[in-house]
């Protein structure tokens, strides 16, 4: 007899059975599958990587991430329970990133979830892609619990949010055009480096002097917490033109490494802000971003100077992987938040909707 969710959860307590989620990501140009046990525990993170696919393109193309979805999941997720040792009968949920992301890509996850839990009977939980993000810090960090202050930054999103609780999310501020990642990735292209152009960056600037071009950091007046990145994109593109109309020599070392400070200095100043404000104890960073050496190390030098813990996920961990969306399912699934067959891609899903 195949049993309903509730009825696995309640004997799952009774028992006070370990719980294992299988985890499927699918929102942007990796193909990615996952075992995660209690929430902490990572069996196995298998992530198949498109970017190579992309580079010639100078940025994902949707159209070609959906399609080598198709090809790669059944791989990705055999994969994953390979090498975590178990079977699809050991799955006590399978988690799947429904939102936000490209449409076409998302529902290449969430139709293979959704397959796999009909023919099983296994429960399914639809998983917000940030929250995935944010909970990746958990996975490092046994002592890391919720309230803590958190710095979301990727390719598609730059977002300050209080985490209140499990699964409780106040968002502070946002970008108001361009994400951290995205500015990274134009800028990168611009000065001839590439996609994807965050690590790029990130390599180049330990030879450039961070302090040779005076970028500006952008306020925004009316949302103390909010960003905004497109005028420093177009502060590098004007400087690239008038060195180029003056017939000087640009360094590519020393405007990345000015580029990347100037992203820096605003997402620390904006998030210490909001540790003084709301009294935070506890700062995560997340998202690809994240894995910025720069970033991370001048956010560690910060919370140290505000006396407050300081966290950030392994590498592998910040940029898309399903690990870290099999840690947010756990905690939605304590909660018995269960998708029905129903669960839909929704491409501009916010958080905290669910
Ligand atoms: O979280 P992620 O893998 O995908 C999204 O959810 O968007 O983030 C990808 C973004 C890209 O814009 C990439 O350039 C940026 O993260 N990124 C970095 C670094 N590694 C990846 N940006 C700055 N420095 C890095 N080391
Ligand atoms: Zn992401």
């Amino acid at each position: 007899m195949i049993k309903t969710a509730k009825q696995r959860i309640n004997n799952d307590i009774e028992i006070n059975k370990d719980i294992l989620i299988l985890a499927i990501e699918s929102s942007c140009d990796e193909t990615a599958a996952a075992v995660v046990r209690n929430g902490r525990s990572v069996l196995s993170n298998i992530i198949s990587s498109q970017i190579d696919l992309h580079t010639i393109y100078g940025g994902v193309v949707p159209e070609i991430a959906s399609r080598k979805h198709i090809e790669k999941i059944n791989q990705v997720i055999e994969q994953a329970l390979k090498e975590a040792d178990v079977a699809l009968k050991d799955i006590d949920a399978i988690a799947v990133t429904y939102g936000p992301g490209l449409v076409g890509a998302l529902l290449v996850g969430v139709a293979e979830a959704k397959a796999i839990s009909f023919a099983t009977g296994i429960p399914l939980i639809g998983v917000h892609h940030i929250e995935g993000h944010i909970c990746a810090n958990y996975i490092e960090h046994d002592d890391l619990e919720p309230p803590f202050m958190s710095l979301v930054v990727s390719g598609g999103h730059t977002h300050l949010v209080n985490v209140v609780d499990y699964g409780v999310y106040e968002i502070l501020g946002r970008t108001r055009d361009d994400a951290a990642g995205e500015a990274f990735d134009k800028v990168a292209r611009a000065i001839g480096l590439g996609y994807p152009g965050g690590p790029k960056i990130d390599k180049v600037s330990k030879e450039g002097d961070p302090e040779a071009i005076d970028f500006p950091r952008a306020k925004v007046r009316d949302g103390e917490y909010d960003f905004s990145f497109s005028g420093l994109k177009s502060a590098v593109l004007n400087y690239l033109n008038s060195e180029k109309m003056a017939g000087r020599e640009i360094s590519v070392p020393d405007v990345a490494a000015s580029f990347q400070k100037a992203v820096t200095d605003v997402l620390v100043e904006h998030s210490m802000n909001a540790v003084r404000e709301y009294g935070a104890e506890k700062f995560a960073i997340a998202g690809g971003v994240a894995s910025n050496s720069a970033l991370r190390k001048a956010m560690e030098t910060a919370c140290e100077q505000e006396g407050i813990k300081f966290y950030r996920p392994s590498p592998v961990f910040c940029t898309d992987n399903a690990a870290m969306i099999g840690v947010a399912g756990y905690y939605e699934y304590l909660k018995g938040n269960f998708a029905g067959l129903d669960l839909n891609a929704i491409p501009n899903l916010k958080l905290g909707d669910r």
